[in-house]
């Protein structure tokens, strides 16, 4: 099964894509955290992707496309997948049909996970995120047991430097002009399917779960 998890900034997709990847045991494969462990290692790749992370831009097409077919290449792919945040562009979504063409797979979904602007902001500047491990947490819809410490690997928790307010208003208007035409994309292929994302996190869950058991039979 190869999932799309789509939505804007903020919306949960790395909240859903963790608990989905186990449930259905699938690679969870994000790009934003790709560019996050090469900008973390300062590759050269990390150098460039910063550019445009920093200012709540896009990273262009030809770096992003190059990275997603490589990594679906590898073997823990063979069966699917869990993309969370890509594709992000139409020509993003044209040329992943074309390299899951090549590796014989078919996209099974692509699950949006739809959440207001203003909430959206409310959850962005409040998120902490495990520089050991990278799990995800809220100051206050998730917090972690112990303040700044993760749950799971006691590893010290950060602030993205994208989640400062101007750079979250950035990110939403790259989403409203350059992603949102790849709803009518999949709406048209008939694998588009939103889900009501400003509920509780389990909630949302059991939705994207439900209509993924629904198609996978
Ligand atoms: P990326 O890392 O993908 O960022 P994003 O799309 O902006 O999405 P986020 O990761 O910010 O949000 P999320 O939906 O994962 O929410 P989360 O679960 O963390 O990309 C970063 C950058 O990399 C881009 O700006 C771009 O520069 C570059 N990039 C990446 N992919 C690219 C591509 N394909 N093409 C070009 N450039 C690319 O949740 C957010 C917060 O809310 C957390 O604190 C969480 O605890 C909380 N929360 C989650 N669910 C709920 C809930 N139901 N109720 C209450 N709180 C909740
Ligand atoms: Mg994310």
């Amino acid at each position: 099964m190869l999932v799309v998890l789509m939505g804007p900034p903020g919306a949960g997709k790395g909240t859903q894509a963790e608990k989905l990847a186990a449930e259905f045991a699938l690679p969870h494969i994000s790009t934003g955290d790709i560019f996050r462990s090469a900008v973390k290692e300062g590759t050269g790749m990390g150098k460039k992707a910063k550019e445009y992370m920093d200012k709540g831009e896009l990273v262009p097409d030809e770096i992003v496309i190059g990275i997603v077919k490589e990594r679906l290449a590898k073997s823990d792919c063979s069966d699917g997948a869990l993309l969370d945040g890509f594709p992000r562009t139409v020509e993003q979504a044209q040329a992943l049909d074309e390299v899951l063409g090549d590796l014989k797979l078919n996209i099974s979904a692509a699950v949006s996970v739809d959440v207001q602007e203003e909430e959206l902001i409310n959850r962005l500047t409040g998120r902490r995120v495990c520089r050991s491990c990278g799990a995800t947490y809220h100051i206050k819809f998730n917090p972690p047991k112990v303040r700044n410490i993760c749950d799971h690997c006691s590893g010290e928790l950060y602030q993205r430097s994208d989640d400062t307010i101007d750079t979250v208003k950035e990110r939403l208007a790259i989403y409203r002009n350059q992603t949102m035409p790849i709803i009518e994309y999949y709406e048209q292929k008939n694998l588009f399917h939103s889900v009501d994302g400003a509920r509780a996190i389990d909630d949302v869950f059991v939705d994207i779960a439900a209509h993924l058991r629904s198609i996978r039979g």
